[in-house]
């Protein structure tokens, strides 16, 4: 067992879907998978292992935040030799281009958080999504919900849900950032660090600009689509 996660070596899928929300990745392994168990319950942190159209997958809460991510996503692949890890969250769209129920594919994801600064020393490194994943997600969400609404580009994750600064957020939008979400960045630098595959997939719950969020209902709804588009792309 790891330090955060009770689980055996072997109890972990080489596929990893990872909500924010250990209460969606019970949802997720209700809702998707068969024969879904429960790997670890440390800190209320759930874990699942089922499969999916036959193929093993897990469902791992990552908690709120690039320090919880980070811990969750170090011992998935240090400790369970996990392959590839999608993150499956909300964000908050930052322009008027992103709708409210949209779907943002990141292909990239810069960051406020010191945690890159600090293992590059200062260098800003670019945090990019895997290709083959990106590619494969993006064709898996115009089938599973069409051209419209589908977006793939630049996301902010961001320490703060609640900014000190908000207007920096326009200056991001001009240099092209769609929608702000809190994990992504550490994701995608983990992930690199150790020579596995990430991608973020994010439903847009909530709006900067206009201040529309979508109701728990909406947001279920276009959860499942995305967690189709994660498990469509992670087994591809
Ligand atoms: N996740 C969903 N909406 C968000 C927002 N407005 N800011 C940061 N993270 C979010």
């Amino acid at each position: 067992m790891s330090t955060h996660l009770g689980a055996h070596p072997g109890d972990i899928a080489p596929l990893v879907l990872m909500p924010g929300d250990p209460l969606r990745a019970r949802w997720i392994a209700d809702t998707f998978l068969d024969d879904a168990r429960c790997y670890t319950e440390v800190r209320g942190m759930y874990g699942f292992t089922g499969t999916w159209r036959g193929q093993r997958v897990s469902v791992q809460g990552s908690g709120m935040g690039q320090p919880s991510l980070a811990i969750y996503a170090h011992e998935l692949f240090k400790e369970y030799d996990v392959q590839r890890v999608v993150r499956v969250g909300s964000c908050g769209a930052m322009t008027e281009r992103v709708a409210v129920r949209d779907i943002v594919i990141a292909s990239g994801a810069c960051t406020d958080s010191s945690m890159n600064r600090l293992r590059f020393e200062g260098l800003d490194y670019a945090p990019v999504a895997d290709f083959g994943l990106l590619r494969a997600a993006h064709d898996a969400a115009l089938t599973v919900a069409g051209d419209a609404g589908v977006h793939v580009g630049l996301i902010y994750s961001s320490d703060s849900f609640y900014p000190a600064r908000p207007e920096l957020s326009a200056r991001l939008v001009e240099h092209g950032v769609l929608a702000v979400e809190m994990e992504a960045s550490a994701l995608y630098t983990i992930a690199a660090s150790y020579g596995r595959k990430a991608l973020a997939v994010c439903t847009v719950s909530d709006h900067l600009v206009t201040g529309e969020e979508t109701t728990a209902q909406e947001r279920e709804q276009t959860f499942g689509a995305m967690v189709e588009i994660a498990l469509t792309a992670g087994l591809s």
